[in-house]
């Protein structure tokens, strides 16, 4: 069924009336700042995305400029921008297939090693925005902002990048989403440089493995700290105090709870993580450090995959596993095999225990 235009915000519309060769087939207003409307160019043969923004008048439209001026394969690359008037433009990218992150984590079961690759291709990107000449931070790196390619994963949403000053190697911090906000970016000295964005990576890491972490901001405060919000009056101060408790989490470093990690993600991989999201003299300094960390641990990395009813690993030496959520026990079969059987020498009382006794009988890291 054609997509029905005639509800489209109007600069919506005056994009599309100068780009007759697209076919949208849909639309997405999520954005704080303008649209994104996916769908096909006739010309070209291909899906792509149009982004239209609002800037002020006089403001330099840096976005496609800054994609335009980075090739890289896990950054988005930008086709043609176009104004639609002083204070709106538009730009053209290539569609992602799978939409951005957050919602490639609701609707697939990501295994250890893609969870590994995508990871690392994210900071082969970031190194390239980080890397001279560009000098620049994202700042703004989070699921919402990362596209999803068929197994590629591609930075987008340039709306907050700017360029590190030389001589600090600092940028002013972003006020966008508490919960990625680095420690750094609070407070009076409030800065972002490029070890801020590694912070961001590490979280995306940690979401990537299997890690949750809920956009509801009221779950994270007690019910003490509820009855206190109960009697503040006013919107505005009562969601100033719910960031004022965000932020002195993030400053703890308690944000993230790795306890929701799935048990079998190894710990050297949960080192690594935790080095990113460090406080700023501890963390890794550069992206590089962080993606050379990652890849020594590739080889032998088990082939685990979290499913509804059970977890599986894959071919470890020429076996498949099966532990289900619901029963503490070990299933196997050959690799590829048909079914699997129950294996009654692992015996414990949860799938902790029985990991246990598969890594000590199976080496498994
Ligand atoms: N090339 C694309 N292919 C598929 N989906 C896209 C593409 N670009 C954007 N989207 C979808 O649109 C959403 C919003 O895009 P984006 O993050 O670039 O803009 P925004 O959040 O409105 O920007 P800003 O933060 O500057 O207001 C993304 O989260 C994603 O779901
Ligand atoms: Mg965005």
């Amino acid at each position: 069924m054609p997509f029905d235009t005639a509800d489209l915000p109007d600069e919506a519309k005056s994009a599309l009336k100068q780009f007759p060769e697209f076919e949208i087939a849909s639309f997405n207003d999520s954005g704080a700042n303008g649209y994104v409307l996916v769908g096909r160019h006739t010309l070209l043969q291909k899906e792509v995305a149009i982004k239209i923004y609002f800037h002020g008048e006089n403001d330099i439209d840096q976005e496609p400029a800054i994609i335009a001026k980075i090739n890289h394969e896990n950054v988005l690359k930008v086709y043609d921008a176009r104004k639609v008037r002083k204070d709106c433009s538009y730009f053209m990218t290539p569609a992602a297939s799978e939409g951005d992150l957050s919602k490639y984590l609701d609707n697939y079961f990501v295994s250890l090693p893609l969870s590994h690759k995508l990871l690392c291709q994210l900071l082969s990107g970031i190194a390239d925005l980080h890397r001279k000449p560009n000098l620049l931070v994202h700042r703004d790196l989070k699921p919402e902002n990362l596209l999803v390619h068929d197994d590629t994963i591609l930075i987008a949403d340039f709306g907050s990048v700017r360029r590190v000053d030389k001589k600090t190697g600092a940028a002013p911090a972003s006020k966008h989403s508490i919960l990625y906000r680095p420690p750094e970016a609070f407070g009076e000295e409030a800065f972002f440089n490029f070890t801020s964005d590694i912070y961001q990576a590490g979280m995306i890491g940690f979401l990537l493995f299997g890690g949750k972490l809920s956009n509801d901001l009221l779950s994270y405060i007690t019910n003490k700290q509820k009855i206190t919000l109960g009697g503040i009056q006013g919107e505005y101060e009562k969601s100033k105090y719910v960031d004022s408790l965000i932020q002195e989490k993030i400053v703890r470093g308690s944000l993230l709870n790795f306890a929701t990690l799935p048990f079998y993600i190894p710990n050297s991989i949960k080192r690594v993580l935790r080095s990113a999201i460090s406080p700023i003299d501890k963390r890794y300094s550069t992206v590089s450090e962080f993606l050379a960390e990652l890849l020594r641990l590739r080889n032998h990395l088990p082939d685990w995959t979290t499913r509804n009813k059970a977890v599986f690993l894959r071919n470890w030496k020429g076996l498949d596993y099966r532990l289900p959520h619901d029963e503490a026990a070990v299933y196997k079969r050959s690799t590829g095999g048909e079914n699997f059987r129950r294996d009654n020498s692992y015996v414990g009382n949860n799938q902790t225990e029985l990991l246990a006794q598969m890594k000590s009988r199976l080496g498994l890291p």
